[in-house]
């Protein structure tokens, strides 16, 4: 099948985008940005065209997404007023302070990995691979040193493509919220230089 690799996500693409992304985090993110149709509503609020590497066939439809966060804004970033406006007062307030707790420095990469997805049944076909590909390009054009992704630690087919792709680990983080708020318990901060 031809995979068109592109930079551009219209409008209408958001609906597709924020469900591919729910799709690969949606259970880790559950607990804090459910229910899905809640959290459809704010990924495709916040979804930032500028900040996705998108994956598609030669119908147009989307097979895969590489977003990526910069100093200058998230493939899904979004703020408090995003969040109140989506799931009210209380419960945007609550949201915020766990969110908080996944906030990353962006250091001297300048570019991290923020959500990398492909349709489940186009995986293992190559597309995660040219979509990080295209992504190294992407910071390479943009003057970065490196290029910089967490992966949980449970995800060991992932890290296995990661390390295939030059990617090494630097760090492991964690914290003892995690594992009841994200169904994670730690990840591993990987590095690939460019
Ligand atoms: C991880 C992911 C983006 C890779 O995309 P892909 O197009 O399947 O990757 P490629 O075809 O280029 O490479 C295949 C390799 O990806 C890795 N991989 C990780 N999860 C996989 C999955 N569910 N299915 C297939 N490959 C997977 C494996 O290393 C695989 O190699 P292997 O078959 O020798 O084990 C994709 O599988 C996916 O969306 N997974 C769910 C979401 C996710 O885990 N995202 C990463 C978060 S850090």
């Amino acid at each position: 099948m031809k995979v068109v690799y592109a930079r551009s996500l219209s409008p209408a693409d958001r609906r597709a985008a924020a469900e591919l992304y729910w799709l690969a985090f949606g259970s880790k993110l559950a607990r804090v940005l459910g229910p899905t149709p809640r959290a459809l509503e704010f990924i495709g609020r916040v979804l930032d065209p500028a900040h996705v590497l998108i994956a598609r066939d030669a119908s147009g439809a989307i097979l895969g997404v590489a977003g990526f966060r910069t100093a200058g804004g998230a493939f899904v970033g979004g703020g408090l007023a995003d969040l109140l406006a989506v799931y009210g007062r209380v419960g945007g307030l609550w949201r915020a302070a766990c969110l908080r707790l996944l906030a990353r420095d962006m250091a001297e990469e300048r570019i991290v990995v923020d959500g990398l997805s492909v349709r489940a049944d186009m995986r293992g076909q190559g597309i995660g691979t040219a979509l990080l590909e295209a992504l190294c390009v992407e910071a390479q054009a943009r003057g970065c040193r490196a290029v910089r992704l967490d992966v949980v630690e449970e995800n060991l087919r992932a890290r296995a493509l990661y390390e295939r792709l030059g990617f090494t680990v630097r760090a492991r983080r964690a914290s003892r919220f995690t594992r009841w708020l994200f169904d994670f318990d730690g990840f591993w901060v990987m590095v690939r230089p460019l």
